[in-house]
């Protein structure tokens, strides 16, 4: 039972029920890392992330009312203008675990178009993006069928609910700036359900963040995330971890607030090298980081040691690094990373994004 299963949303069968809608949303970087869930995609500890801008989903769905309710997920899918049965399949087997929230789900013929910003070879993983705008989308139809009167609050909350059942980080993905995800003591309204936006905490200094991802490999991942969160669920460091993470995540919302780059940077690369470092212990153990990903993240402490300017890595579930910094010094990073950098960078291609507003829902 979930607290959204409602079985008043079905469609009164004498209605002609047809339209589109659609979302952008936006990917998020993690600064303190979620890795490891249990039962229903629970996070085994609260994380909490930048959200981006540039590397962006955009999903549409046209739903048009079925003759007959089969209680079937009726559903295309088209990934840059092709249809993907491989992910639709994903795709139907996400959305039939949102039967008892969405029950009109069924009662809808869906053709879903997707598109990403960034190149589907990147290397940059897209579910935060794709899941949460399917999500909004979702949502959307909901609104739009029954005309729900929620605040915008509890829309965004129950859309973040909705995407973390598709993929965990995807529901950071819904708020402007930072999210939170997951219960954590001293945040009385985090909940490991949904995330919660971080935005009023930021202090001048992170409200305009950059983060370049260096693209190091666009190979897929020799290992997936959900493998590494199921690893994680039997790994010798699970408790000093989840413990570590609630601590560490008081501190960081601190450093937000009070604007201070020294902690922020020293909590955000040691997540980062913890994330690598629970794969590296874990058993069986995995490597994702390449050669040119040290050399990366040694460029930039030699360059922060030299320069005193805040720029800091972090990493994903993968080779790539991100470089974050806030907009003040964004001249002199960049030619730190056209100098320095790109030659470490696979065809020398790296994203320039920044923290972002949020999902936009598009116009029909
Ligand atoms: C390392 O959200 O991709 O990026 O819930 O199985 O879809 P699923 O996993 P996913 O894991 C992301 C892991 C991470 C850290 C983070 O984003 O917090």
């Amino acid at each position: 039972m979930n607290i959204y299963d409602n079985p008043k949303l079905k469609i009164d069968s004498k209605k002609e029920v047809n339209g589109t809608v659609g979302w952008k949303s936006p990917s998020n970087i993690a600064l303190i890392k979620y890795w490891g869930k249990y039962g229903n995609q629970l996070p085994l500890n609260p994380s909490i992330s930048f959200t981006l801008s540039q590397a962006y989903t955009q999903t549409t769905i046209e739903y048009k009312q079925k003759k007959k309710d089969n209680g079937k997920i009726d559903l295309d899918f088209y990934f840059e203008g092709k249809l993907k049965p491989d992910f639709a399949r994903r795709i139907n087997k996400y959305f039939k675990n949102l039967k008892e929230i969405f029950p009109f789900i069924t009662q809808l013929k869906l053709e879903i178009h997707s598109d990403n910003s960034f190149p589907h070879s990147s290397g940059i993983a897209s579910s935060a993006s794709s899941m949460s705008s399917l999500a909004l989308s979702l949502c959307s139809i909901e609104r739009n069928i029954f005309d729900t009167e929620i605040s915008t609050k509890e829309f965004f909350e129950k859309a973040s609910f909705i995407a973390r059942l598709g993929s965990g980080s995807a529901c950071r993905s819904v708020y402007p700036k930072a999210a939170l995800w997951g219960h954590t003591e001293k945040i009385p309204e985090s909940s490991n359900y949904f995330a919660i936006p971080v935005k009023k905490h930021l202090h001048d200094n992170f409200r305009k963040f950059h983060d370049d991802i260096l693209i190091v490999s666009k190979n897929a991942k020799s290992k997936s995330s959900s493998d590494g969160h199921a690893i994680m669920s039997s790994h010798r460091f699970k408790d000093g971890r989840i413990l570590q993470a609630n601590k560490r995540l008081y501190f960081l919302l601190n450093a937000l607030k009070s604007g201070d780059f020294e902690t922020f940077g020293e909590i955000v690369e040691n997540e980062a090298f913890t994330l690598h470092g629970l794969m590296m212990s874990s058993s069986p153990a995995y490597v994702l980081m390449e050669p040119n990903t040290l050399n990366i993240i040694n460029q930039i402490k030699t360059f922060r040691k030299n320069t005193k300017i805040p720029a800091f890595f972090s990493l994903d579930a993968g080779p790539n690094v991100h470089l974050l910094y806030p907009d003040a010094y964004s001249i002199q990073v960049q030619k730190f990373i056209d100098d320095n950098l790109v030659r470490f960078c696979k065809d020398g291609d790296y994203i320039k994004d920044y923290m972002g507003t949020g999902p936009k829902e598009l116009d029909f």
